[in-house]
This record gives C-alpha cells, structure tokens and sequence, in this order.
C-alpha cells in the first residue's frame, strides 16, 4: 500500500511523517512531496528508523512518480494562520494550492482516497470536490476533510476537566472545522454528565483552541505536533478499512448532501471503498440542536466560497503544473 504526503516539509508535514513511519504496516511506502528541495533530507532522516516502511522524498519532479499506486493521498500543503487571523484568512492561497494538487491526484491517482488537512478545510473540501468533478472522476466517498483534530482534542480537554484518563474518551464533533461550525455532541459521551456550565466551558474550548495554539506559538504557525497527531490516527483508520476490518467510524468532513448543508463533518463508517456509510447525528441535547442551528449560515457560506472559486477557476484553465 501506498500513502502520499503533499506538503509534507511543512510543521504538519514532518510530524505526520514521523507518526505514519512508526505506525505504517510493514510493506507500506511513504511517498513525501513538497516543493521545498530539503524534502529529500527528511526522507533521508526517516529512512534511518528501523522500521520495515520504505520512504521516499521528491520535489520539482513528475508527479507521476509520487503519485502513482498511491491508496491515500494526504494533503497538508498551504500556508497556516498568524495571531489575528482566522482560518479563512488563508483562503486566497491555500485555494489555488489545493485545487493543484487535486488535481494532480485526479490525474496520476484517480482511485485514491483523498484527504484534505489544508485550511480552510470547510471551503478546501467543496474545492477538492469540484477539482475532482471537472475532472471526470468524483467519488463523494472518497474525499474527506480530516477533522479528527477536533476530536483529539475534546477527548484531552474532557479527561482533564474530569479527572479521566483519555484512552476511552471520544466525544463526536460534527459540523466544520471553523469556530461556530465546530460542535462536540458532548451528550453523547457515554458514562459521563456535563453540567450547562461544562459544556459551555468545553464547546468554547474546543472551538478555540486552534487560535489558542497560534497565539501560543506567537507567529510562529498554527497546531503541527497535535495536527499530525490527529491525521495519523485518521490514516491509520482508513488503512485498516481498506485492509478490511470491520466497524471503523471516525468524524470527518465530508460531502453528505442534505438540505442542511452539502458538506458536513459526521460520523462515518469506514471501507473497502472509503465510506460505506453516513450514521446518522442520533438524539442531539437542545444545547445541540440549537448550536447546529446557529452554525447554519456560516458553514454554508464558507461551503460557497469554496463552490464560486472552482467555478471561477476552473482547473482546465489554469493547469500549469
Ligand atoms: C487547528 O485547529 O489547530 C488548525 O486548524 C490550525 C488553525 O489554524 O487553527
């Protein structure tokens, strides 16, 4: 099996690297892309972990090389926030660079899964798809955008504040990744009650702690370590899908096409071929349902921004790679 990382020199990059080197199957190849040439050295680097994983680095080269047998593509490329910025601030760059690279896969890997980490994921995901639409190849059940950050997250920040440990805490986020779209069904938790205090203290938490880290990190980027974390578990869960465990569900943005909104992360159950099923949000608290209401507006508009710009742009028109 093969996975590809598109970005990988970047924070995200290198530590999804190192967790995929030390957890990856035996027989697996690690395929590392980035524009930036030190992209060798850290394949370079990885190779030298005793691991059964082959790794190989590749920049400036045909993409038909790196892309070519991959199962998942993951996409990090793009730039990441400073304090003051919120996550759509990175729209204008990151837009391009993810219909690029899109469209790369629909090329040289048309049957992979695709993976978006890029941010904006609310708006990268509709870019990927209408990347994905133009050319000729679609599968709504083969494209997520990784929110799993969220999750970890949730579960660490409930452990803490309840004196648990985290290993069997998971609290489902559904929505986006993006503030107010960002909801942890902490109702459904089993075996632990919140009072309305804790859940508001979590749910503002956990939508916030993106900034937290950026403004923590003072200019310096956004989540790298925590991130790589995150799509590390992701990955995994996708590679055992594929290889045919059965009952993998994981949150994840993806293409759902409700009248509610037509993307939106759930949980899904993972397969052969991606994602055998949606499940459904089940009995929401009226805390819930009211934040699903208030998140309404906003994931749609970034699901839009996402929309007008591959019409705009289509990929047919400026493909320059
Ligand atoms: C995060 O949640 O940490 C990432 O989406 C990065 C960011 O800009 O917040």
């Amino acid at each position: 099996m093969k996975v590809v990382l598109l970005g990988a020199a970047g924070g995200i990059g290198q530590a999804l690297a190192l967790m995929l080197t030390t957890r990856l199957p035996k027989n697996c190849t690690l395929s590392l892309y980035d524009i930036a040439p030190m992209i060798e050295g850290i394949a370079l680097d990885l190779n030298h972990i005793p691991v059964s994983t082959k790794i190989c680095g590749s920049y400036i080269q045909d993409m038909t090389h790196v892309l070519h047998g991959a199962s998942i593509v993951l996409i990090v490329a793009g730039v990441s926030r400073k304090p003051g910025m919120d996550r759509a601030d990175l729209f204008n760059v990151n837009a391009g660079i993810v219909r690029q690279l899109v469209n790369h896969v629909a090329i040289h890997a048309p049957q992979a899964l695709i993976n978006i980490i890029t941010n904006p994921i609310n708006s990268m995901v509709p870019i990927a798809a209408g990347t994905l639409t133009h050319a000729g190849i679609y599968q709504p059940n083969k494209l997520f955008g990784i929110t799993t950050l969220d999750v970890i997250r949730a579960n660490r920040f409930v452990a803490d504040m309840k004196g648990l440990s985290p290993d069997h805490i998971e609290v489902p986020i559904v929505g986006g990744h993006s503030g107010v779209t960002i909801l942890p069904l902490l109702s459904q938790v089993p075996d632990i009650t919140f009072s309305t205090e804790e859940i508001c203290i979590l749910t503002q938490r956990i939508r916030n702690a993106g900034t937290e880290v950026v403004i923590a990190k003072a200019g310096m980027g956004s989540a790298t370590l925590s991130m790589g974390y995150a799509a590390a578990r992701f990955t995994m869960s996708l590679i055992w899908a594929l290889q045919g465990r059965q009952g993998i569900v994981e949150c994840a943005y993806i293409e759902n096409n409700t009248s509610f909104s037509r993307f939106f992360a759930q949980p899904v159950l993972l397969g052969p071929q991606g994602i055998s099923a949606r499940r459904p949000l089940g009995i929401l608290s009226s805390f819930e349902q009211q934040e699903l209401q208030n998140m309404r507006d906003k994931l749609n508009n970034d699901i839009t921004l996402g929309e007008q710009f591959i019409q705009k742009y289509p990929m047919s028109s400026c493909n320059t790679l």
